[in-house]
Order: structure tokens, then sequence, then C-alpha cells
């Protein structure tokens, strides 16, 4: 039966962890996915998680289903971490929250969605973006179009172009949109910028999906979710946005996301949430209670709450730390043109290193990169920064 089934290459991220698991070296390092790691090299546990874990573990509770659309608990707290807790929309009904497995299923979900709700599934992407969203929206059977955003030789945003691109789409195109971290980038729009846009999707009827897997990471909570606020400030009155709490939580494996829709009035956000219950039903019927209730835990006990901030805080810190010392290792091995390593955002930063350079870091050096030159910083560490800084100097100068 399975003759004429071919063999496709791995995926471009999650890829590159199974080569890095294969590799004997022990000075490798894995930079590829993007994972945050403590100083000690591991993905944290956080203690607000923990101690959440510790109370459900001691209620030894029944594991019957969850509602379809999940835990409300959750799906109330995630509402108000991204919208804001006083947000009129929230008062009013208007947005439908669903937990999702992971953002990617939140991704898939969204796209199901609005392939039966919009005029037609078309879908622009920044260029780059994160190299699932071609794959997830494409399988959902949208068509991808890309919109100018990175400029290579400044690394950084090409704001110009993406004006301009995003005012050539036709009228109902999906336009996604990173809310902050731009992933692969780094490069994110300023609050100005992002009252531009919106005012541009305004006009020009596009409908924004947003994709938020990293709030809290560059900035704080709120000012993460700026592109958010600022939507519904120009009157936008439907659009999408995909959580993620894999980073901000550090729970990856749990897959917790989400997936909020923004309609006209409550009546819409009804029928869009009975819907994606149509929706998920057909894919995996109910999702999973864990990492829900985790999340839920911690948001909705006002000690936890504050301990998860100051952890998160934790997290954002230290990775600037990691920006700079990067930054300062290499301009002490003679390149300082990689300065602009301190202005990216997020976990990641786009090198601007070669495909081949690329390879010479995973050949030489066990270092793993994706193959676009993204690399993540929050998996360097005092033990490592000197080695990964002298590799890159290496193949920086060919
Ligand atoms: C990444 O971009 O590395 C992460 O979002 C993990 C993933 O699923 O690709």
């Amino acid at each position: 039966f399975f003759s004429n089934v071919e063999l496709v290459p791995g995926d471009p991220i999650l890829g590159l962890t199974e080569a890095y698991n294969a590799d004997p070296r022990g000075t490798k390092v894995n930079l590829g996915v993007g994972i945050y790691y403590d100083e000690q090299g591991r993905i944290p546990l956080l203690e607000a998680v923990r101690q959440v874990e510790q109370s459900l573990a001691a209620a030894a509770k029944p594991r019957g289903y969850l509602p379809i659309d999940g835990l409300p608990a959750y799906t109330q707290a995630t509402r108000e971490l991204l919208f804001g807790k006083d947000s009129p929309l929230l008062a009013a009904g208007r947005v439908a929250t669903t937990q999702t497995v992971g953002g990617s299923g939140a991704l898939r979900v969204g796209a199901e969605l609005l392939r039966k709700a919009l005029p037609h599934a078309t879908l622009a992407l920044s260029n780059p973006s994160w190299e699932n969203h071609r794959a997830v929206f494409g399988a959902a059977g949208f068509e991808i179009v890309d919109y100018t955003y990175f400029d290579a030789a400044r690394h950084g945003l090409d704001f110009d172009g993406m004006l301009a691109d995003l005012d050539k789409l036709q009228p109902g195109t999906t336009v996604l949109l990173h809310a902050c971290c731009h992933n692969p980038t780094g490069a994110d729009l300023t609050v100005d910028q992002w009252q531009q846009v919106a005012a541009l999707l305004k006009e020009r009827q596009l409908f924004p999906f947003i994709d938020m897997a990293y709030q809290g990471f560059d900035k704080g909570i709120a000012e993460d979710a700026v592109a958010i606020r600022l939507l519904v400030e120009a009157g936008i009155d439907s659009f999408v946005v995909a959580s993620s709490y894999s980073k901000s939580f550090s729970l990856y494996g749990e897959r917790v996301g989400a997936l909020s829709v923004v309609a006209a009035s409550a009546d819409q956000a009804k029928a869009v949430q009975s819907q994606v219950k149509r929706i998920i039903r057909t894919i995996y019927s109910s999702p999973s209670t864990h990492g829900a209730a985790l999340v839920a835990g911690v948001l909705t006990n006002p000690e936890l709450r504050a301990l998860w901030e100051t952890e998160l805080t934790g997290m954002r810190e230290r990775i600037h730390a990691l920006r700079e010392g990067l930054v300062a290792k290499l301009a002490a091995l003679g390149h300082p043109e990689y300065e602009f390593i301190r202005r990216q955002a997020g976990m990641f930063s786009y090198s601007g290193l070669s495909r081949a350079q690329v390879d010479r870091l995973r050949d030489e050096f066990g270092i793993y990169a994706v193959g676009t030159g993204r690399i993540c910083v929050a998996a360097l560490n005092q033990e490592n920064l000197d080695y990964v800084a002298q590799a890159v100097a290496t193949v920086s100068r060919g």
C-alpha cells in the first residue's frame, strides 16, 4: 500500500533537534529550535508552575473530558491576558477564546475557520516568516502570498516596503502579523508603525491574523500585546489572535495555546465559537487538561501570578543580557558588524549567516542553527557563549 509514498525532508526546525540529539560531540550547542534554556542549559520548570502542579497532584482529581473549547478558567484568563482585563470587547462578549493544542493548533483551527468564513482563502505572510506558517495555512487550503518585511542589508524592518505591499492586497485577504518578537528576524514594529498598519488594514479591508507566541519576552505582558490594543482602537471589528504559553510558561510539551476570535457582536462571537467547536471535534475532539490547568492555576491566583511575572521578567532580562554578551564578544573578536543583534527582539536573531556558514557551524563546531541563519539567543549561557562567539567569528572570516 505504501509503495508510492515518497520520503520527504525533515522539518526545517524540529528536524534540527533530531540531528542535534544524534550528534555525539560534547561541545554541541542547539541554537535551532526556539526554546528558552536557563544558565545551566536546562529548560526551566517555573516555580509558579511547580507549585500548581504539586497541588494538582495532591488533589488527585478524576480525568474526565474537557469541553470541546477547553477549560473555562483557562480561556477566560487567556482572554484577559491578551486583551487586557478591562477591554470593552470582553465586557461586550465579542471575543470567543478556545483552548488549542499549542499555538500551532490555534493557527490551524483558525485557518480552517477562516477558509469557511472569508470570501477567499488567501494569506499574506511576512517575508520571511516562521517556517511552519506557510505549511499550516497551505495544508488548510490557503493560497499564500508574501509581503516585504525585512531589509537584509540593514538587518531591520523594511517598513515602507511592508506598507506598499499590504496596500496592494485584495480586500478580504488574511494578513498574518507577529505581535512581537518576530520569528525569525527579531525585527518588530514600533507603536507608531503598528498604528499605521492598523489604519491601512482597516482602510483596505484586510483581515488581521495575529500570532502571539512570545508575550512577555520583549518588553512586558501589556507592552507586547500593543498590536491587539491598536487594532481595536483603529476600529477593526473582526480579527483573530493565535497565542501560546509554550515560551512564557516554559510548557513546550504541554501544548497550551489558544485561538481568540474577535467578532463584531456577541451573537457573531457565539456563532463563530460554535463553528470552532465543530472544527475541533473533527480533528482531535477536545483538548488535554494538564497544561491548561497549570496555566489557569497560576493566572487565577494573585500570588502565583505575581511570581510568574517575576520569573517571566527574569527570562526576558536574561535574553537581553545574552544579546549584549554575544555582541560584545563578537566585537572583541574583530566583528563589530554584529551590533544589530542588540536591537532585535525576543528569542531569535536573524544573524545574516549564509546557509554555507550555518553548515560550517554544524559540521566544524556542532552548533545547530536554522538554514536561514536564524539563531536562538535564548539557548546561550556563560558556558557556551565564548565557544559560539568564536565559531561565528571563524565562519564570518570565510
Ligand atoms: C521555533 O520557531 O523554533 C518554535 O516556534 C518551535 C517550533 O515549533 O518551530
